[in-house]
């Protein structure tokens, strides 16, 4: 689809900002995704770089985008597969080199094959290039092929840039912060998704298999027009208890819990959302109590969520809130503060409580300056998912528990007064769970 007037001015701002930030004796160099072969001459469905996405909005493989800021014959320069009226016939459309220019906002765009001929142009002059090493070897290899012909020629005029710096350093602190157009595709990625996990409530009974809960889930996000911004979890009874379970193919039996954690992409932005619920539709006393820890460590970790407050807070807030309730669940015993200093509670919670969200599902953004938590801020967006995972055959632990996985995740904007759960539309609470599934 063509971008919007608005959407060609977001990149363009985006791509501004960028330049801003390197300054005028720079030049950054952005690559787009290459198509992954799934099997023989089929290919797994494409999804742009994020990076590239960000910058250009341009939709297509393979191409590289230059940005030179400050530079008379243009700032923003593309390499885009050329038309070809064999392939678009066989594989898609394709904007070329004029489309590039005319439709995304290139200054001048050229036919890829032309790319290391006129890199040395680009660069010259330059003293610091931005550019991911490590990602594409072979776009690595000639880059540097450019650079050591521009040493070899400077000393007849021209300049190769001395510095090379990880564009991530500037470019994923931009992405960490989210902007206006952002927050919005983030906030209906995330009400969709809520909307799929309650049809996923609405239509799990004994007897169906997590595939088939995962199809619903599914269904809602393709309704939008989205897809799942990573491998689904639908996992019933002791799948729960495996972290990344992926295989979805379990029967689901009356008695169990099902842990669902799935979540939509929408233009490039994911929500990342996990809800536990019986599958009969009512908690056992059990399977409740284990809930309402998890759901009281989700709230302690909600109330540190605010500008100026280390981002470390809530997992430390969250590990607090289920130590204790380990304790007096019976799964642990001892002192809450002492179990944490001695890892205790990694038995039954062995992750973190939240990452950065955005067009990546563990999205970019350090995490730490200079050795300690950073502080939240405005726009920042960040997963609360305390749980809490009992293992079969934990033979420390009553069997009453055993299988038991919980977690609940939300997906939340750090905002001026607070934050905001961009996926409250999802319920929480044990009773509005079985309010729901018995309608
Ligand atoms: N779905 C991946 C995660 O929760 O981090
Ligand atoms: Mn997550
Ligand atoms: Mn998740």
């Amino acid at each position: 689809m063509k971008p919007t007037p608005a959407q060609r001015q977001e990149h363009t701002d985006r791509r501004t900002e960028l330049m801003r930030r390197i300054g005028r004796t720079a030049v950054a160099i952005v690559p787009a995704a290459h198509e992954a072969v799934r099997a023989r001459d089929t290919h797994y469905r494409f999804r742009q770089n994020s990076d590239f996405t960000y910058l250009t909005g341009f939709p297509e493989p393979e191409a590289i985008a230059v940005l030179i800021p400050g530079r008379g014959d243009g700032e923003f320069v593309l390499f885009v597969r050329p038309k070809d009226r064999e392939r678009e016939i066989w594989d898609g459309r394709r904007a070329g080199p004029q489309g590039a220019r005319r439709l995304y906002g290139a200054d001048q765009a050229w036919d890829l094959s032309e790319f290391e001929t006129r890199l040395p142009q680009l660069l010259a002059g330059r003293e610091v290039l931005h550019y991911t090493l490590g990602e594409l070897p072979e776009l690595d290899a000639r880059i540097a092929r450019q650079m050591r012909h521009l040493r070899e020629v400077s000393r007849r005029g021209g300049a190769a840039p001395t510095t090379l710096v990880a564009l991530e350093t500037t470019l994923h602190e931009m992405r960490l912060i989210k902007r206006p157009a952002e927050i919005e595709l983030m906030r209906r990625a995330a009400q969709v998704s809520a909307q799929a996990h309650v049809r996923a409530m609405r239509t799990t009974r004994p007897g169906r298999f997590e595939w088939q809960i995962a199809a619903e889930i599914h269904a809602e996000f393709e309704a939008h027009d989205m897809q799942p911004g990573y491998g689904s979890i639908v996992g019933g009874g002791d799948n729960a208890c495996i972290l990344h379970y992926v295989e979805n193919d379990a029967k689901l039996r009356s008695g169990d819990l099902l842990l669902i954690d799935a979540g939509g992409e929408l233009s490039g932005y994911t929500a990342d959302i996990t809800r536990t619920f019986p599958v009969s539709g009512t908690f056992s006393a059990e399977q409740k109590a284990v809930y309402e820890v998890v759901l009281e460590a989700q709230k302690s970790a909600l109330r540190q969520m605010r500008p100026g407050v280390s981002s470390g807070k809530p997992h430390e807030a969250a590990t607090r809130t289920l130590t204790e309730g380990m304790v007096d669940l019976g799964l642990l015993k001892g002192k809450a503060e002492a179990l944490i200093a001695q890892d205790k509670h990694r038995q039954f919670y062995m992750h973190g409580t939240g990452h950065w969200l955005g067009m990546d599902v563990h999205d970019v953004g350090r995490y730490k300056m200079q050795g300690r938590h950073r502080p939240f801020e405005p726009g920042m967006v960040m997963t609360v998912e305390p749980g809490l995972y009992i293992a079969p055959g934990t033979r420390s632990v009553n069997r009453k528990f055993w299988g038991i996985g919980i977690r609940i995740e939300d997906d939340v904007l750090i905002n001026k007064n607070g934050h905001e759960i961009l996926s409250s539309g999802v319920p929480k609470t044990v009773r509005e769970i079985e309010q729901l599934m018995a309608g």
